[in-house]
């Protein structure tokens, strides 16, 4: 049973923001710009999204002229479209120039100056710093813009800073001090792209907007709740960083945490950024801390080894570039979480992330409990119980399966799905890099993470961290194509639960 939506009131569309800006971005020669920011921005332009009088400088390691930048950029636009209007595509590029220099020896000062101060009315101008760069060059970045002058004249400025933020609690709240020195905490916009995916958000309406769900959102009718975030893609050309990072950095701190945080929060007082942000931090500090015993029971790392997915041969792990051969770095983890409030005690939270899974899915499952009595005889002993399905991707989502009389003299039940599909709106809607760039040109901090809440998230996960990294693995402990190693089947099963996919 599908379920149209119907609009009550005319949607405004997104906002054409009218301040110009001046981009730059540091790492913009880097894997994350090429996939993501780039082909965000031009398509941001092409939706007319953009004001016009708007530029962007990049800076980066390599030795590269201003025609070389721009051939990578509109590479990286032709492999992430599969239509470009050439027109579009050669204004856009015109707005690109390209300042090469190594941070760490604060190189490249002079040339931003310049670019910068060859703009007449400068303050016309927000002024918005990029950091696509992994988080150990952070402080060397922060310390060059530091010495920027830019003019020496009054100018709005904003400062983008990408995941993960720091490698750990000291380290997070270095960065954060280090921030603190040249932005104010409304100035800093740091990026979890997770939180700019239109299901994402939807979490929050779905829940809030409608008051049949909220008074059965507490442990006293939802059993569990599942959390995927599976990817059959490896770690490409990223071995350097991955090999620092892993799952745990690079998807369970962060992504995973705030998927948590949105699915379990109260309601905010209002939709203003920091009540929202507020209700977050309280999950990140009430999730339950893990004796050394409960982790051994109820956490999983593993990592790939040479599979199959699709048919095509995988390599493993330690055979991608750049990674040690025999690196004991994670790139699956499962896990039994549990929120230590009113609203949630007992009632656990399996979370599951991993790279060469077999497909990409990310989905939040919410198991109720099924009815108290088995009303309906020997044919109903196996009855489902209610799920409500929040599919982000592939598919973009929500459905609720309910239990129905199948036709017939027998008491079968037959188990259905409502479902709100986004592929079936008609209208435009961003990608979450579009979305969250938007947000920040607009100085709308509701989709960004607080200071507070990226502290609480590496308390919670440190110790993790730590754990881990006492233990001497037997890697690989999945093939690439499966659905992670054994123990993390187990994990549902001691419980009498299993994990949907
Ligand atoms: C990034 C991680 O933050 O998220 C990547 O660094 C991961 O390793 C990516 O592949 C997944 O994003 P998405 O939007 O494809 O789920």
């Amino acid at each position: 049973m599908d379920l149209d939506m119907k609009t009550l009131c005319d949607p405004i569309g997104i906002e054409v923001n009218t301040q110009p800006f001046i981009l730059i971005i540091f790492g913009g020669g880097g894997d994350l710009s090429k996939k993501k920011l780039l082909p965000a921005l031009y398509n941001l332009f092409k939706l007319d999204k953009l004001n016009n009088d708007s530029y962007i400088l990049s800076y980066g390691r390599k030795n590269r002229t201003q025609a070389e930048y721009r051939t990578l950029v509109k590479t990286s636009i032709e492999s992430s479209f599969k239509e470009i209007e050439i027109d579009v595509e050669d204004s856009f590029l015109e707005k690109f120039n390209y300042v090469n220099g190594n941070s760490e020896k604060l190189e490249g000062i002079e040339s931003i100056n310049k670019y910068v101060c060859k703009f007449k009315d400068i303050n016309k101008y927000q002024i918005i710093f990029y950091l696509a760069t992994p988080p150990t060059l952070a402080k060397n970045i922060l310390k060059l813009i530091q010495n920027l002058d830019l003019c020496d004249k009054p100018f709005k400025k904003k400062i983008i800073i990408e995941k993960p933020f720091g490698i750990d609690t000291v380290s997070a709240i270095n960065l954060n001090d280090n921030l603190h020195k040249i932005f104010k905490e409304d100035e800093i916009y740091r990026i979890d792209h997770y939180l700019g995916k239109e299901t994402v958000q939807n979490i929050l309406f779905f829940r809030f907007g409608n008051s049949i769900f909220e008074p059965l959102w507490n442990r006293s009718f939802i059993d569990h709740i599942q959390i995927t975030v599976a990817e059959d893609i490896g770690i490409g050309s990223r071995g350097n960083f991955y090999e620092k990072a892993g799952v745990l950095k690079d998807i369970i701190q962060n992504h995973m945490m705030q998927l948590i945080a949105l699915v379990s929060m109260e309601p905010p007082t209002n939709f203003e950024a920091d009540c929202i942000r507020d209700e977050k931090v309280k999950i990140f500090k009430n999730i339950s801390s893990m004796s050394e015993e409960y982790m051994t029971e109820n956490l999983v790392l593993g990592q790939y080894g040479p599979g199959k997915i699709k048919q095509k041969d995988i390599a493993g792990y330690r055979n991608e570039k750049n990674v040690d051969s025999n690196s004991n770095v994670g790139t699956f983890f499962s896990g039994k979480f549990h929120i230590d409030n009113w609203r949630w005690a007992g009632v656990p939270f399996y979370v599951r992330a991993g790279k060469r899974l077999n497909k990409k899915l990310t989905e939040i499952v919410i198991t109720f409990k099924t009815p108290p009595l088995k009303l309906f005889g020997n044919t109903c002993r196996d009855i489902l119980a209610n799920e409500l399905i929040f599919s982000i991707q592939p598919e973009e989502k929500i459905s609720l399966s309910i239990n129905m009389k199948y036709p017939g003299v027998d008491n079968y039940p037959h188990p259905v799905e409502m479902n709100f599909n986004y592929s079936k709106l008609d209208t435009i809607s961003l990608t979450a890099y579009e979305r969250l760039i938007v947000d920040c040109i607009k100085g709308d901090l509701t989709l960004f993470a607080r200071q507070d809440g990226i502290e609480e998230m590496w308390k919670f996960m440190d110790p993790i961290v730590e754990y881990f990294n006492k233990i001497n693995f037997k890697f690989p402990n999945y093939s690439a194509g499966d659905w992670g190693p054994k123990e993390s089947k187990l994990l549902m099963k001691k419980d009498d639960r299993k994990w949907k996919i």
